[in-house]
């Protein structure tokens, strides 16, 4: 870290002590761990390896996913507002950055920024956003960071003093409990720090047609993606899942607000992991992902009640998604 015009990563403060829990385990921990509760699920962000984070890429892409179009015209549309709101030489501070295809719109906006920080668990996804930005905005120092938002995390030393502004969009604050989505924003109040601004999207509850199409396109570019989850173990645990006996299955939950995804084993079999034998049933399901989807005051409740003031809120004119400017008044 010693100079700022260049790409660096550092470390996450290190895990494993009192409070460590389920979501610092790592892949094979997690899987068997997962795999051999009552009600089998593996947690959604081993989805991102480098072809899990290629895939949902080509997600993003699709018709039938309104989530990223959406808001990235809600942020086109607001960026000048956001650029009056954010003192010059503020630091940028982007959690599960991905593509870091939205950020590019703040970064052509915002004025004289100090750095932009870019934390996500992929580090495929990070070297290659991290290439891309550093030819687009040479002069920008940038940093990544790989590791788990979830997970305590210090700023250099350097940037103590500096504005901060964070960036949470694709909706990935859906995919945590509503207990964690509030851990999570108090850890990145946290590491944000006094007088700091988040910017946070998130889905909005709506026609369950819509949620449905979005979360099982024609294409079958989502059975893909979750599909990868296995693909990935077999790859990197060298387990044995027979990736044609499991299909993708996205279905609504009304009553929790959420989309749920689920792999559903379509015939009895069983997979060696870690050298233990796990059995699925035929039509037994695991669960992969939930995909929370708010009103706009109940959004807001959350944030407050992880210590954050509501500044701003913007959505679409179809009201599809929203877009909040989160303070950090303390
Ligand atoms: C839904 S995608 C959103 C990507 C991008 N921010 C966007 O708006 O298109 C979620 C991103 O968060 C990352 N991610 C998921 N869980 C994470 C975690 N626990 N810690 C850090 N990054 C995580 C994934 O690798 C992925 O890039």
């Amino acid at each position: 870290m010693s100079t700022l015009k260049t790409v660096s990563s550092w470390q996450q403060e290190p895990k494993g002590g009192p409070g460590c829990d389920a979501t610092d385990l790592g892949f094979a921990r997690a899987l068997l761990a997962g795999l051999t509760k009552e009600h089998k699920s593996v947690p959604s962000r081993f989805f991102y390896d480098k072809r899990g984070s290629e895939l949902f890429e080509e997600i993003t892409e699709l018709p039938e996913y309104y989530l990223t179009r959406t808001e990235t015209a809600i942020l086109t549309e607001n960026a000048e507002a956001i650029r009056k709101q954010t003192p010059a030489g503020s630091l940028l501070v982007e959690f599960g950055s991905g593509s870091s295809t939205k950020t590019e719109i703040l970064l052509e906006t915002l004025d004289r920024l100090a750095g932009y920080v870019a934390i996500d668990i992929s580090p495929a996804a990070l070297d290659e956003a991290s290439q891309r930005l550093r030819k687009r905005f040479p002069e920008l120092p940038i940093y990544t960071v790989v590791g788990n938002f979830s997970s305590p995390m210090r700023l250099p030393e350097q940037f103590l003093s500096v504005p901060k502004l964070g960036f949470f969009p694709g909706s990935t604050i859906g995919n945590l409990e509503r207990d964690e989505a509030v851990s999570l924003l108090s850890n990145m109040r946290e590491i944000l720090g006094p007088g700091s601004r988040l910017i946070v999207g998130a889905d909005l509850k709506k026609d369950r047609e819509i949620l449905q199409r979005a979360y099982d396109d024609s294409e079958g570019v989502t059975a893909q993606f979750n599909l990868n989850l296995l693909a990935r173990a077999n790859r990197e645990l060298g387990t044995d899942f027979d990736l044609a006996s499991f299909k993708h299955q996205a279905a609504y939950n009304e009553a929790e607000g959420r989309m749920e995804s689920y792999l559903v084993s379509t015939k009895d079999q069983s997979v060696r992991i870690l050298g233990q034998e796990i059995n699925f049933s035929a039509g037994e399901r695991m669960h992969t992902e939930n995909s929370h989807k708010y009103e706009i005051e109940e959004f807001h409740k959350l944030c407050c009640s992880a210590g954050w003031a509501i500044q701003n809120v913007c959505t679409d004119d179809d009201r599809l998604f929203s877009v909040h400017v989160l303070q950090n008044t303390a």
